[in-house]
């Protein structure tokens, strides 16, 4: 079908072709044309993908360098993971497919990776700049402790960290400043 469309698209195109030539030019033959069968015309098309684990920007940790996570799920589950160091908290629990939303893809802009850290981790996590203050301010939830996952990277410093999903997290959209 699509090759029987392409010859009467082609037919048409060489008659307006023929048209627009100035009086008294050679007529365009058929032959200068390249052939139909000499086009390589795709016949069905073929759509690669990878599985959704492996989208994201996680890296594999080398042997022997394994960090070491744990989400606590809003029904008190603990899911521990050996992460990569550098790969940071969002991907890590998207990649796991844990109930973080990472609305604004992990550009400070939202608060829906808010985690509540442990103490023992928190106090060694650099201090958050102004941007996340200020999206940590609209987080529903806030505790002494919270921080935006994407804005937390592993490291080994903060090897075996522990961070809690609260019970709600608040997607704040143009409407809700109205
Ligand atoms: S994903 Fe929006 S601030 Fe982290």
């Amino acid at each position: 079908m699509f090759k029987s469309l392409l010859q009467s698209r082609l037919a048409i195109s060489f008659r307006t072709l023929n048209c627009a030539l100035p009086q008294g030019a050679l007529p365009i033959s058929r032959p200068l044309l390249p052939s139909l069968h000499s086009l390589s015309l795709p016949q069905q098309r073929h759509i690669s993908y990878t599985r959704p684990l492996l989208h994201g920007h996680l890296h594999k940790p080398k042997p022997g360098e394994e960090l070491h996570i744990t989400f606590i799920t809003k029904t008190g589950e603990e899911l521990s993971f050996e992460v990569a160091e550098g790969d940071n908290l969002l991907d890590i629990a998207q990649a796991n497919h844990l109930d973080m939303e990472g609305a604004c893809g992990g550009s400070c802009a939202c608060s829906t990776c808010h985690v509540i850290v442990d103490p023992e981790h928190y106090d060694i996590l650099e201090e958050p700049d102004d941007d996340e203050n200020d999206m940590l301010d609209l987080a529903f939830g806030l505790t002494e402790t919270s921080r935006l996952a994407c804005q937390i990277n592993m490291s080994k410093e903060i090897d075996g960290i522990r961070v809690a999903l609260p019970a709600m997290s608040r997607n704040l959209q143009a409407k809700d400043f109205n």
